[in-house]
C-alpha cells in the first residue's frame, strides 16, 4: 500500500503530493479536500463563517481561524449569552452579532455556520442551518437523541449541502497513519480496541447566578447531554467503525453516579463493551474521580498494538535485543527454568516493557485533560477542510458517516446502562456506509 510522510507538521501537503486518486484518498475520502488539483480551487478565496455559540469550544475554533485559517473570514457570531456573545465580538469586530440564530440564517451573506452550542440544540441549528441553504459544520457529538442524529443525516443527504461534524481525529496525522498500518496488516488481525478516558474533577463550570446553573452546566443534565458517552466516548467509538469497518451487533454496559453525588444526573463512571459480528469487542471506560491512567485509544492485532493517545506502536515479537540485553534474558529464564511448580517453560506473564515506535515522527500527544481542545489534535485541520468546502461547496464523502456512527454508538452505549440490557443494534439507525459488513 502507498504511504505517506505525516511527520512533518504540514501533512496535508504530503496527501495534496499525492494527488486526488491515490489509495490514501480513498481510503481517508475526507482528506481529498487537500490534494493537490483541490487545493488549486480556493487560492484568493474566502469563506463567509458564521459562529453559532461563542462559549469554550467556540472561542477555541474563533482563535485558530484568526491565527491558522486565511481562507476563513468570520462575518457573523451569535450567542444567547450576552458575555460570551461579547467575548467574541471583541476578537471579530467586523462580525454581526446576533442572539436569535433564525435571524442570523435570513442574512445572504454567510455561506456557512460553525456550530458550537450543547448537544441538544444541534439537530435543530443544524437542520435550520441546511434548510436555509447555508453549509453547516456541527460540533460532536451529532445530537441528544438517536432521532435527532437520523433526521440530521437525513437533511443533509437531500440538501446537497456540505456538513462537517467536530470529529478531529480524523484528521490528525497520528490517526491516519496508524488506520493505514491497521488496513494494510502490519498488526496483523484486529483482536480488540480498548478505549478509556479517566479524570479527576467535577466537571463544573463556576456559575455568577443559580438561575445559570443549567445554561452552563449543561453537561451534567440528561436533557441536554449523554455525559461521558456523547462528550468523551464519540471521539474514541469511532475507532470500531474505522478499524473493523463494520458496526457492533450487540451493546451492553453499567453506568453509575458513584462519587460526583452533587445534583448531577449523567453518569460519573461507565464501562461499556460493543461486541462485533466476527467476536471482537470494543470497551469504553470512564469515571472522572481518578485520573491515573489518564486517556488511552488502543487497537489490539495479533501481530502488534497500536495505543494511539501515545501516538505509538508495539510489535508481538520485538527486534532480538542487543546482545549483552539476550545474555541477561537467557541467564534469567534459565533461573525461570528451574522453578519446580511452574513447569519448564514458565515466565511471569505481565505487560510488556517494549518502548514502542512512534507512529509519526514530532508526535503531538494530549492527556485529554482539557475540556476545550488541544493542539495538534486535528482541529485546525478539520475546520480547515470545511472553510475549503464551504468556498467549493462539494460535501465530503464519509465524514458524516463516520461521525453519524460514532454519535449512535454512544447513544446506544447510554440506552444499554439506563435500561440493563443487552442491546441489538437497530436496524431503523442503520445508513449506507461505503463497504462496511453489516450496514
Ligand atoms: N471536538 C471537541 O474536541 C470538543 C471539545 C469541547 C467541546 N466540544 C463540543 O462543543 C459544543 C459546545 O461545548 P462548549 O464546551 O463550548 O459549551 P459552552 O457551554 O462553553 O458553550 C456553548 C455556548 O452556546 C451558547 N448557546 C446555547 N444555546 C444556544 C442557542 N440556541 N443559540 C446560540 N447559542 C447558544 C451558550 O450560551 C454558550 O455560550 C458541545 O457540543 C461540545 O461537545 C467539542
Amino acid at each position: 500500500m502507498e504511504t505517506t510522510d505525516f511527520s512533518r507538521r504540514d501533512f496535508l501537503k504530503s496527501a495534496a503530493a499525492m494527488g486526488g486518486g491515490s489509495l490514501l484518498l480513498s481510503a481517508f475520502p475526507w482528506l481529498q479536500t487537500f490534494s493537490k488539483e483541490n487545493q488549486k480551487e480556493v487560492i484568493g478565496e474566502k469563506a463567509k463563517i458564521a459562529i453559532i455559540g461563542t462559549g469554550s469550544r467556540g472561542m477555541y475554533h474563533i482563535q485558530n481561524i484568526l491565527r491558522v485559517i486565511p481562507q476563513a473570514e468570520i462575518v457573523a457570531l451569535c450567542d444567547v449569552y450576552q458575555p460570551h456573545l461579547d467575548q467574541a465580538a471583541a476578537l471579530c469586530p467586523k462580525a454581526k452579532t446576533y442572539t436569535d440564530y433564525r435571524e442570523l440564517l435570513l442574512s445572504p451573506e454567510v455561506e456557512g455556520v460553525l456550530i458550537a452550542s450543547p448537544l441538544h440544540t444541534h439537530a435543530s441549528l443544524t437542520i435550520a442551518g441546511l434548510n436555509a441553504g447555508k453549509h453547516v459544520f456541527c460540533e460532536k457529538s451529532m445530537a441528544r437523541t438517536l432521532d435527532d442524529c437520523k433526521a440530521m443525516y437525513d437533511t443533509y443527504k437531500q440538501s446537497g449541502k456540505v456538513l462537517y461534524i467536530g470529529q478531529q481525529r480524523l484528521f490528525d496525522p497520528k490517526y491516519i497513519k496508524a488506520f493505514e498500518m491497521v488496513h494494510n496488516g502490519s498488526i496483523g488481525e484486529v483482536v480488540g480496541i480498548r478505549n478509556y478516558w479517566f479524570r479527576n474533577n467535577d466537571w463544573r463550570r463556576p456559575v455568577s447566578d443559580p438561575s445559570l446553573e443549567r445554561h452552563i452546566n449543561w453537561r451534567l443534565y440528561k436533557e441536554y447531554s449523554g455525559g461521558l458517552m456523547t462528550e468523551l466516548a464519540t471521539h474514541q467509538l469511532q475507532l470500531g467503525t474505522w478499524a473493523l469497518k463494520a458496526l457492533p451487533d450487540f451493546i451492553s454496559g453499567f453506568g453509575d453516579i458513584i462519587f460526583w453525588k452533587d445534583g448531577r444526573e449523567v453518569y460519573d463512571s461507565v464501562n461499556v463493551m460493543y461486541h462485533y459480528p466476527n467476536g471482537v469487542h470494543m470497551s469504553f471506560e470512564s469515571t472522572i474521580s481518578n485520573k491515573f491512567f489518564g486517556m488511552g485509544e488502543q487497537i489490539l492485532g495479533h501481530k502488534g498494538t497500536i495505543e494511539l493517545s501515545k501516538g505509538k506502536y508495539y510489535m508481538e515479537e520485538p527486534k532480538p535485543a542487543p546482545g549483552i540485553q539476550q545474555l541477561i534474558n537467557q541467564i534469567e529464564h534459565k533461573v525461570f527454568d528451574n522453578v519446580s511448580f511452574a513447569g519448564p517453560s514458565w515466565v511471569p506473564e505481565t505487560a510488556s516493557e517494549s518502548k514502542g515506535e512512534y507512529i509519526v515522527e514530532k508526535t503531538k500527544t494530549h492527556d485529554g485533560a482539557s475540556s476545550t481542545g488541544a493542539v495538534g489534535d486535528g482541529s485546525e485541520e478539520l475546520v480547515a477542510a470545511f472553510c475549503h468546502s464551504v468556498i467549493t461547496g462539494k460535501p465530503i464523502p464519509s465524514l458524516v458517516e463516520e461521525a453519524y456512527y460514532s454519535s449512535v454508538l454512544a447513544l446506544l452505549g447510554i440506552k444499554a446502562m439506563e435500561e440493563r440490557v443487552v442491546m441489538p443494534f437497530p436496524d431503523a439507525y442503520k445508513i449506507p456506509y461505503l463497504n462496511h459488513s453489516n450496514v
